[in-house]
């Protein structure tokens, strides 16, 4: 039987999900810009979704845009500020998702505006004073962005923090929150956050679904145009299923939220104490503030731990190497290249949901017993 712990590439579907989009696919068919009753009935859908997810993370509903995923979200969002707000620099970090940083590069060659990446220690934090002083030094219109959490080491970025610094300096803040939502509260009432983002699929929602949450004092024009849904936003007939779905996983993590922290914490301190015990010379990647899903280890150079995301996989357990989000094979990962990560050494990252026990987790370190050296 597989052990999945690979949850932050993404999560299984819950049941309850799939009940929510099977019913919405058998019973809500109308096209939602259309007016008749099957029409408003799935207009209505939408907007009942939209008000869940603009409650949940303490917006209002105008300013809840759903789209394919987060790197939609995260690409429009940059190119447009550029174009709408006058955007002129964009201070960022070296070990930012690739549909950030991709986009940051595309900017650059453009010749649009200023890129600055901060580097970052050997634990995924980059330096306060750097970016304060970063931002006091300049007259340049700025925007910061910086993500919440990490994919690959779960890095968390104070988000309280960066939206002071970031109102005391008068720059935008967009935070990637794809790694966030649903695991991290968020109250964009009392947080200066001007853009965050979400993907349905890694808080067990559907995939190709996602949403960007634009602060109302910030109006940035759309990246696909057409039939002007979404408010003129993001043309295109809406993917109702997805986005009842998300709409239901939201909803749900927001709830479960005390409880599946609690889960995963559990799992994560178990594995990373056996570990300890049991392993010979296995580093935590980064400990300190950090998502509670993500254990990222690194593991001493051994004859079978070369191969040892193969050999896991041969054992059925699901894990990843790098960022699974970004290719299907095997890339040096630019997140460990940045926190001086040594090539020798082997990193996993094993990331954890709600859904795995205690019982998987000891099926795994005892496969990771037989890979790499013991004590
Ligand atoms: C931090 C972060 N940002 C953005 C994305 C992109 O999400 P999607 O592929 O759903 O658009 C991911 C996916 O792994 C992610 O982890």
């Amino acid at each position: 039987m597989a052990i999945y712990l690979d949850n932050a590439a993404t999560t299984p579907l819950l049941p309850e999900v799939i009940e929510v989009m099977h019913t919405t696919m058998t019973e809500v068919y109308g096209n939602p810009s259309s007016i008749h009753a099957s029409g408003r009935r799935a207009r209505a859908l939408i907007e009942e979704a939209r008000k869940q997810i603009a409650t949940g993370l303490g917006a209002s509903t105008g300013e809840i845009f759903f789209t394919s995923g987060a790197t939609e979200a995260n690409n429009m969002i940059l190119l447009n500020s550029i174009k709408d707000l006058g955007v002129e620099r964009i201070i960022s970090t070296t070990i930012e998702h690739h549909c950030i940083l991709h986009t940051l590069h595309y900017i650059k060659e453009l010749g649009s505006a200023e890129i600055v990446l901060m580097p970052v220690d050997n634990q995924g934090r980059f330096e306060k004073t750097f970016l304060e002083n970063l931002l006091a030094d300049s007259s340049k219109k700025t925007m910061v962005t910086i993500m919440h959490a990490n994919n690959e080491i779960g890095v968390i970025n104070d988000m309280s923090h960066l939206a002071e610094l970031c109102t005391k300096y008068k720059a935008f803040l967009h935070m990637d929150t794809a790694q966030t939502i649903g695991k991290i509260p968020i109250d964009l009432r009392a947080t200066s956050v001007s853009f965050i983002v979400g993907a349905a699929h890694k808080f067990h929602g559907p995939k190709g679904c996602g949403f960007m949450y634009i602060s109302g004092a910030n109006q940035i024009s759309p990246m696909i145009h057409g039939g002007d849904q979404e408010r003129g936003m993001r043309s295109g007939t809406e993917n109702i299923y997805g986005i009842a779905g998300m709409a239901n996983a939201f909803m749900l993590a927001i709830e479960e939220m005390p409880i599946r922290t609690q889960l995963m914490t559990e799992l994560r301190n178990h594995f990373i104490t056996r570990v300890n015990n049991e392993l010979e010379d296995v580093h935590e990647n980064c400990t300190g503030a950090v998502l509670p899903n993500i254990l990222s280890l690194s593991f001493p150079e051994s004859p079978k731990s070369t191969m040892l995301m193969m050999n896991l996989d041969i054992a059925g357990v699901a894990a990843s190497g790098g960022s699974a989000c970004s290719s299907g094979v095997e890339n040096e990962s630019h997140v460990l290249e940045a926190l001086g990560h040594l090539p020798e050494r082997k990193t996993i990252r094993f990331s954890f949901s709600h859904l795995n026990s205690i019982a998987e987790i000891d099926q795994v370190v005892d496969v990771l017993k037989t890979l790499t050296p013991i004590k």
